[in-house]
């Protein structure tokens, strides 16, 4: 199962991890893939407080060793 990334829709690291894996090499990707990053109740969901696209850029980052670039939509 692995630690969880989106508290809002309930996806873990291992499934953002698949689906980049999986070609999913961008932010919109992951969201289209896994649905993760589309909720909007990071603030009272997310024990960190904030939104997983931050956390989710750093996976694309460590799966890939790129730098993707680009914020979700629901945190701006
Ligand atoms: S924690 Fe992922 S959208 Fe809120």
């Amino acid at each position: 199962m692995g630690k969880m990334i989106c508290y809002c829709i309930g996806v873990s690291e291992d499934r953002i991890i698949d689906a980049v894996r999986g070609g999913a090499h961008t932010l919109k990707a992951i969201q289209e893939a896994t649905g993760a990053c589309t909720g909007n109740q990071c603030k009272e969901l997310n024990p960190s407080g904030h939104c997983c696209s931050e956390d989710i850029i750093e996976l694309i980052k460590r799966v890939t060793g790129g730098s993707p670039s680009s914020k979700c939509s629901c945190c701006s």
